[in-house]
């Protein structure tokens, strides 16, 4: 089967793009903004097609032949939510599903499969509540984006193609997302907790997310929200210590919730001293086993890259 990528470049992308090349078994299509770029960062067997997501579908025709798509572009959220990112943040997501939604529905042959990411920020800041795929969205502009596009997803549905929206923990993985961030501070010994520290954190290891959404793309019986995130999620206290042990660093010294709304602005701040308690109820329901279902080996194996 050919499987169709937008977003094949990122963090989470290329490494999903590795593991489907491994396999031996699909081709890989990146749909991506810039095509010279993509090539110098994807593997050479990868085809890559040009599309600028906010300005319409991909191009006619492009889309025929693809057995699954996956949809993991958009802006990224780990920035100060100025008005101006925020729209792009939004644009990035919705209008490129949209479009790509859009694409799909005027395919002569659909795909099989749409699996277009979305995150665990929909349930919104929910103190210790464990939270299945039914449970209810939250409020705030994380949760409104995820709600929304999810929606847009949805549309591949009305037209039979089934539709996977996995929302997506904070992954762990080498060279990128938030252990990227967070090391430095540890290495030079300014490691901790953000605020008190009691948030939840749900995560999950970058090859249990690759290995979910090729569940996803395979298994016929997924279908529509899906929490991508480990069994085991933990308090930020516990992350923060989980990264000193491994590292091998003190991991006491706490950001102040003041100190990290200067830094980064109130809105995006609240997110990192707010979390969810996310429990994946779908993945595990339909078979997916996890190969790191516990914090420790996961930061140690995303650590020693
Ligand atoms: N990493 C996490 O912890 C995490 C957690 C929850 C949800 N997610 C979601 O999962 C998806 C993939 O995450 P990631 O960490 O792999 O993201 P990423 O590394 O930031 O890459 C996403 C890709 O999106 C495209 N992109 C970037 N800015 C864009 C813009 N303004 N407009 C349109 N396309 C843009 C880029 O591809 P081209 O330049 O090739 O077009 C980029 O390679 C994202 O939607 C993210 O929100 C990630």
């Amino acid at each position: 089967m050919k499987i169709f990528i937008a977003g094949a470049t990122g963090f989470i992308g290329r490494r999903l793009v590795r593991r489907i090349l491994d396999e031996g078994r699909d081709s890989v299509l990146a749909f991506t903004r810039d095509a010279g770029r993509a090539r110098l960062r994807l593997p050479p067997e990868v085809e890559t097609v040009a599309w600028e997501p906010l300005l319409g579908p991909p191009p006619t025709g492009v889309l025929e032949g693809a057995g699954a798509v996956i949809n993991l572009a958009g802006e990224p959220i780990a920035q100060r939510w100025s008005p101006v990112a925020k729209e792009r943040i939004r644009g990035s997501r919705l209008t490129a599903t949209r479009n790509l939604v859009t694409g799909i529905l005027a395919a002569g042959s659909r795909p099989g499969v749409l699996v277009s990411a979305s995150a665990t920020g929909y349930y919104g800041p929910r103190e210790d509540e464990p939270l299945d795929e039914t449970a209810s969205p939250g409020t705030g502009f994380l949760a409104d984006l995820c709600r929304d596009w999810e929606a847009e997803a949805m549309r591949a549905a009305e037209v039979g193609v089934r539709r996977v929206t996995p929302r997506i923990g904070i992954v762990l993985g080498p060279h990128g997302g938030v252990l990227s961030r967070m090391v430095p501070f540890f290495k030079t010994f300014l490691g901790g907790p953000l605020g008190d520290g009691r948030q939840w954190m749900s995560w999950i290891h970058i090859d249990d997310l690759v290995g979910l959404i090729l569940h996803a793309v395979r298994g016929e019986s997924v279908s529509g929200p899906v929490n991508a995130v480990a069994p085991a999620p933990v308090t930020n206290l516990d992350f923060a210590r989980g990264v000193g042990r491994v590292l091998g660093r003190p991991s006491a010294v706490p950001t102040p919730a003041s100190v990290l709304r200067l830094l980064l602005g109130q809105e995006f701040a609240d997110v990192l001293l707010t979390g969810q308690r996310v429990l994946p109820k779908k993945a595990q329901e339909t078979g997916y086993r996890f190969r790191y279902p516990e914090l420790e080996p996961a930061l140690r194996d995303a650590l020693s890259r």
